[in-house]
């Protein structure tokens, strides 16, 4: 894997045998990155949404299982109609190239969220890609569209209730693998590497259940520019970590 391309951005080396399962982005600093240049924000999310690509396509070639993103979340609608508009149009763009890819690349696809409340062109296309690569094994990504951490819990608890009330559940009885199988991420590990660029150092919202024992890592590089040896030098860092789930 040889993708040094100057001494000033050589990339810490990784074992590519001890990689995390299971690695999550918060795709933050769009607005800035386009800001810094004197473009509109919507260029920033086009910048990401390209750099989504590279990132993605990588985490599959180096032998990742399991990537998250979050794409859009839940307090994401207070954003000016148009900007919202410009990151539904990429994710479809980006969904009609995945179909057309899906048999050469065969990158499982899921989606986090509510997606009710999306276009049914959007949705529809969302459920496709699902379908489509329902069966395929390898890299799985996961896109968190109009997702939130909190609606997610409320919504599995309000689902494990009604199973409860319809005698599918014993609301004695609930261990934290059952729960899971109520979330947006059921049958997914959760992540062992949260990834959030852009500076700010907070979680907002996303994979509050999951991320319970994840190992975080904060970068100040904006997401168009998080490149492949960003993501070494946090994949080198996870590496150097000790994790003790609470033990010693
Ligand atoms: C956060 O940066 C970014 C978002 C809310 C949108 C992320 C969307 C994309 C990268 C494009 C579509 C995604 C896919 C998977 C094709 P920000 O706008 O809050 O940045 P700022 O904090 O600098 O303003």
């Amino acid at each position: 894997m040889d993708f040094f391309r100057s001494k000033a951005d050589r990339a810490p080396a990784v074992d590519l045998k001890r990689l995390p399962r299971h690695i999550a982005i918060i795709m933050d600093g769009n607005g800035r990155w386009a800001k810094k240049r004197g473009m509109p924000r919507t260029a920033g999310h086009a910048a990401g949404a390209e750099n989504f690509r590279t990132i993605a396509t990588y985490c599959k070639e180096i032998g990742l299982e399991y990537l998250t993103v979050y794409a859009f979340s839940t307090e994401n609608w207070k954003r000016p109609p148009d900007e919202v508009s410009a990151i539904m149009g990429l994710l479809k763009k980006y969904l009609l190239e995945a179909i057309g890819q899906m048999e050469r690349d065969r990158v499982k696809m899921e989606f986090f969220g509510d997606l009710s409340p999306l276009t049914p062109e959007l949705r529809q296309l969302c459920e496709r890609t699902r379908e489509i690569s329902r069966h395929y094994e390898g890299c799985q990504v996961n896109i968190c569209l109009n997702y939130g951490g909190r609606d997610e819990l409320l919504r599995g608890a309000m689902n494990y209730a009604k199973d409860c009330l319809e005698g599918k559940a014993d609301p004695n009885h609930l261990t934290q693998e059952q729960f899971g199988r109520y979330l947006f991420s059921r049958g997914v590990p959760d992540p062992d590497l949260v990834i959030r660029p852009s500076g700010e150092l907070r979680l907002s919202n996303f994979l509050l259940w999951q991320s319970a024992y994840s190992e975080f890592y904060f970068t100040d590089v904006l997401w168009p520019d998080f490149s492949k040896v960003e993501l070494h030098k946090a994949i080198a860092a996870y590496q150097n970590r000790d994790r003790r789930f609470g033990g010693v």
